[in-house]
């Protein structure tokens, strides 16, 4: 059991405050290690340093027993560890070819041989990709392939998949832990960093898990389960099981707040009717691409209607068509993104000034005047009640982690006291503590009257929440279920068939 790469004593200070304390990790040569922690505990952060994204404060990395110093990923990828972030790194206006012999000359100048060996590549890896489409085509798992042959292609023997099946569909999840296999078979090291514990006790071989900052443990991932692995995540025994119960008590339908009515965009939404009520939480179920998001983008105006297609959506008994969110936010709807990444926030300001803008884009230039000091109370008041765990207020919004950032984007919603709320997603990259708190405030909207909608592909998460449940199939609403007789088998037959 040798190892490949090994940190010592390696700690990471941002300004006062350490992102990683301290940590001793070592990776075996071929095994699948598992980092997990909750929200902020530094597994970005410390898998950076292994990719050369960041540089450790003191400590010292050894790769193949030599002390390493990388000082950009460009250098860590020549050294043999690649890091595959959720965003990836392709260009997205060059070919699957182009891309996998980016900077390679030898190749570049052929493009008949570029293709053919990317094609005999792809081919040994089991990748199907077909190497001459524009990488701007391809959906999220197919790209991941892309970068990882692109590892492979530099011969990493490391790499690190930082969230890597947060956005996957179950099929496209099923090719990427067969994709892992593969890897393992070829002798290269794998870190998966992921909130779906389940997956992570499927697929490591080893398991280690972080908290503040510091390591509470390593160990084989046959010694884990779900319960044990929360435990040395948070410290505590959590009090309720998240997806435990079954829901026995359903919100009556208040009044009706909008209703959508043959609704087309595109060739993704087609001819989509359903109402949302007051009082009660909407469950929306279905696999990606079955025009969910687009149709309630539409509704809050995130994005546009075009006039050649057809529909309508009426709001608290008004036609309406949004075609910026604006006058959506006005007319009290709040559209909680599943891609805070592109549209969430902006990032490079405060987390009190995002919540603040959510504020202005309800109330308008006229409470321009709102003091500094109001923009503090406000900011203070919903990073406690979401808990966002940041080291100060003056943080900017790129500097926190990725569950954090969930939280500052629905702080920014919720904050314009909105009628209808609309989350798409919004549990993704949030850890386990950080789920429970968020189906808090969701079912406390719904009790407070407001109308919610969940737009979510966990179906645990749906069963759940829901008051009504709504089942979308290739563009429209297929089927409604309530939660008292729903089951996960029936909800996905309806999703499928
Ligand atoms: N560039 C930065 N500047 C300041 N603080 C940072 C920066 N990057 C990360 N941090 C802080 O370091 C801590 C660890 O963050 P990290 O992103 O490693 O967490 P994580 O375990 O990956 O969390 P998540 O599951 O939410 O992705 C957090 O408190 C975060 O706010
Ligand atoms: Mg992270």
């Amino acid at each position: 059991m040798t190892a490949i790469l090994e940190m010592r004593g390696v700690t990471k200070m941002y300004g006062r405050a350490a992102a990683i304390e301290d940590v001793n990790f070592s990776l075996i040569k071929g095994e699948v290690h598992a980092i997990l922690g909750e929200n902020g505990a530094g597994k970005s952060t410390l898998t950076k340093m292994m990719a050369g994204v960041v540089q450790p404060t003191s400590g010292t990395i050894q790769f193949d027993g030599k002390e390493i110093h990388l000082r950009t990923p460009a250098e860590a990828v020549r050294s043999g560890i690649a890091m595959v972030f959720q965003e990836t790194s392709l260009v997205p206006s060059m070919t699957v070819a182009q891309n996998l012999f980016l900077g390679n000359e030898k190749f570049f100048n052929r493009i008949r041989g570029v293709n053919i060996a990317a094609q005999q590549f792809m081919q040994s890896l089991s990748f199907d990709v077909d190497p001459t489409l524009q990488v701007s085509a391809l959906g999220a798992a197919k790209k991941q392939m892309v970068e990882i042959a692109r590892a492979m292609l530099l011969e990493a023997r490391v790499i690190v998949f930082d969230e890597p099946t947060a956005t996957l569909t179950p099929e496209e999840k099923r090719h990427f832990f067969e994709l892992v296999a593969t890897l393992k078979d070829h002798g290269v090291s794998v870190i998966f960093i992921s909130h779906a514990l389940e997956e992570a006790l499927q697929i490591s071989d080893r398991i280690t898990i972080l908290r503040d900052g510091r390591r509470v443990v390593t160990g084989d991932t046959k010694d884990f389960d779900r319960d044990r692995i929360i435990q040395a995540m948070v410290g505590r025994e959590l009090s309720q099981e998240l997806y435990g119960t079954r829901k026995r008590h359903i919100r009556p339908a208040g009044e009706r707040i909008l209703s959508v009515e043959n609704l087309r965009v595109g060739s993704v939404v087609k001819n989509n009717s359903f109402s949302v009520f007051k009082g009660q939480v909407t469950g929306v179920f279905g696999l990606v691409g079955s025009g969910r998001t687009e149709t309630f983008k539409v509704v809050a105006g995130v994005i546009k209607r075009n006039y050649r297609n057809g529909g309508l959506v009426v709001l608290k008994g008004t036609p309406v068509r949004y075609r910026v969110p604006a006058p959506g936010v006005k007319g009290g709807i709040a559209y909680i993104t599943e891609d805070r990444k592109v549209e969430g926030f902006f990032e490079t300001m405060s987390i009190k000034a995002n919540i603040f803008v959510g504020l202005l884009s309800k109330a308008g230039a006229g409470r321009f005047w709102l003091k500094t000091k109001e923009m503090d109370k406000l900011g203070e008041t919903w990073v406690n009640s979401l808990q966002v765990k940041a080291v100060t207020m003056t943080a900017k919004v790129i500097e926190l982690s990725g569950g954090n950032q969930q939280k500052v984007v629905i702080a920014k919603s919720l904050v314009q006291d909105p009628e209808l709320i609309i989350f798409d997603e919004p549990t993704r990259g949030v850890d386990v503590g950080a789920i429970a708190e968020i189906h808090d405030i969701i079912n406390r909207l719904a009790d407070e009257g407001k109308a919610v909608v969940v737009i979510s592909s966990y179906l645990p998460e749906v069963m759940q929440l829901s008051d009504r449940l709504l089942v979308t199939r290739q563009g429209k609403v297929v089927e409604e279920f309530s939660p008292l007789d729903a089951t996960e088998e029936k909800l996905m037959y309806a999703a499928v068939h």
